[in-house]
């Protein structure tokens, strides 16, 4: 089946000259939990803005379900929910009527089932009668998600969903989430918290400074998470590593006194039991053991900072 959501070249230069996009080309599978990630100001909702239809692109084209966002932009846009970043609520609207109007705003007859359905989901159910400006931060948070929900979207776009939600609220979330894909609801979202890549995202996109640094599975990332590496550090400096240790495939500091074993903390065998052994026979002769792990989080800052 053909992506749902298939961005080409998409360039953004707001007035003012800001390139907030550079030639971002992406494709997102019918289904998947794509999450992206970025520091503040990387270009992650101007992305999402333009795929919404909300910002106009510089450059390059975008199409949802094979249909182009501009041309097709009233099909296109009924396909997507969108939770925006910032809290927009009509304060004294009701919540079942901010939920019913959003609806209504995609040309969708009335539907008390569906809305019923949606703020029981978001446990908003006894809050339906009250007005926005009665509810805490994170109950307008929910608002906002069953607003998005209201018009039965395809696609459901959650622009930083948890930045400021107690950690329960988080977990409900997540859950939602979870139902929603299995509803066949391809997910999009944004946040800054790597763990919740990690506990929902089948794929990972890291953004910086306008660019897609990276698209990668998010297993395969986690694989990559399972690299670990060992500093054997040693009494005395050895000035080459002996031949029969080559198949370590060992890193020697410049001062000879530190070899660095790189492994797979998934693998069934690790090879630190025979390595040193080996060394032991190679006549090298330890001093400590010491061990680090690369964490999706210092990936993510290492392809960061890479960036030119
Ligand atoms: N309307 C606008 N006019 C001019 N510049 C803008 C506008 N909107 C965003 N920008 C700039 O474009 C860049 C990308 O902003 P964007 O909001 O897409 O980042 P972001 O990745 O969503 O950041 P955050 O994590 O802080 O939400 C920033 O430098 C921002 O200042
Ligand atoms: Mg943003």
């Amino acid at each position: 089946m053909p992506p749902i959501i298939s961005v080409s070249n998409l360039s953004k230069t707001y007035d003012g000259g800001h390139e907030a996009l550079k030639d971002v080309s992406l494709d997102i599978e019918r289904g998947e939990i794509l999450a992206l990630l970025g520091p503040n100001g990387a270009g992650k909702t101007t992305l999402i803005s333009i795929i919404c239809g909300i910002v106009s692109a510089s450059g390059g084209n975008v199409t949802v379900d094979g249909h182009d966002i501009v041309s097709d932009y009233r099909h296109t846009r009924s396909l997507i929910g969108l939770v925006p970043q910032e809290i927009t609520l009509e304060p004294f609207e009701t919540v079942s009527n901010t939920v019913n109007f959003s609806r209504g705003l995609f040309g969708k007859p009335r539907n008390p089932v569906i809305v019923e359905k949606v703020l029981r989901a978001l446990t908003l159910w006894d809050k339906k009668d009250q007005k926005i400006m009665a509810l805490s931060g994170g109950m307008k948070r929910r608002v906002l998600i069953a607003k998005a929900l209201a018009h039965e979207p395809r696609i459901l776009f959650l622009d930083e969903p948890t930045a400021g939600v107690d950690v329960e609220l988080r977990k409900e979330m997540w859950q939602l989430v979870d139902t929603l894909r299995d509803d066949g609801v391809t997910i999009i979202l944004t946040t800054h918290y790597i763990e919740e890549a990690e506990a929902i995202a089948n794929r990972v996109g890291v953004i910086n400074d306008g660019k897609l640094l990276l698209i990668e599975d998010k297993d395969a990332m986690m694989r990559r998470m399972g690299q670990k590496q060992m500093q054997i550090r040693l009494q005395t400096a050895t000035d080459k590593i002996p031949p029969q240790l080559t198949p370590y495939d060992l890193e020697r500091s410049e001062d000879g006194l530190t070899l660095t074993y790189t492994y797979d903390t998934m693998a069934e065998r690790t090879g630190i039991t025979k390595l040193l052994t080996d060394l032991n026979a190679a006549g090298l002769v330890l001093r400590d053991v010491q061990t680090s792990q690369s964490s999706l989080e210092q990936i993510f800052v290492d392809l960061v900072k890479a960036t030119p």
